[in-house]
């Protein structure tokens, strides 16, 4: 009678044992989770996007001196429709943007001064992929 009440027992803290790390593993997955998701901040266009381009571009596309035909300080010239758009919301890997500043454009004449660096080209890419947004100021 008293090994059966030991077993029973036994039966139970081995069972408890099992179930244990299956319950409490899912829960700690799921904090690590949240926590990426509240250190990641979103790329801020006045603050990320737009200093990079007034650095780089603006020398040779502004108001007055349009080299190509570009003016880089004004959103509607990354945003026209079809094949002349530079930026595809949401798609940075088929945004013509992001091939120029890759220097991946090489029929281009000037290919050398659009070429950015690494970091520059991931903010402008996550930019793209979050929706490209171009707020007003
Ligand atoms: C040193 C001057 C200079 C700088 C700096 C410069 N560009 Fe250019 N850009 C040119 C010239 C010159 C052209 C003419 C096209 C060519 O070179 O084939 C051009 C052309 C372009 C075009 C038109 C490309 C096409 O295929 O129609 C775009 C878009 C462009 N630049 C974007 C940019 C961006 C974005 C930056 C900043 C990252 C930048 N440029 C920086 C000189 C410059």
């Amino acid at each position: 009678m008293k090994s059966i009440q030991l077993s029973g027992w036994f039966f139970l803290a081995v069972v408890t044992l099992m179930i244990l790390p299956i319950s409490v593993l899912p829960e700690q997955e799921v904090r690590n989770e949240n926590e990426v998701a509240a250190t990641y901040t979103p790329v801020n266009f006045w603050e990320d996007v737009y200093p990079i381009l007034e650095q780089n571009c603006f020398r040779c596309h502004n108001d007055r001196k349009q080299l190509g035909g570009f003016r880089a300080d004004q959103r509607g010239s990354y945003f026209k429709s079809g094949a002349a758009a530079l930026i595809i919301p949401g798609k940075s890997n088929q945004s013509a943007l992001v091939e120029i500043i890759s220097g991946k454009r090489m029929n281009m004449r000037s290919a050398s001064s659009h070429v950015l660096s690494e970091n520059e080209i991931s903010i402008i890419s996550n930019w793209i992929d979050e929706g490209a947004v171009w707020p007003d100021k």
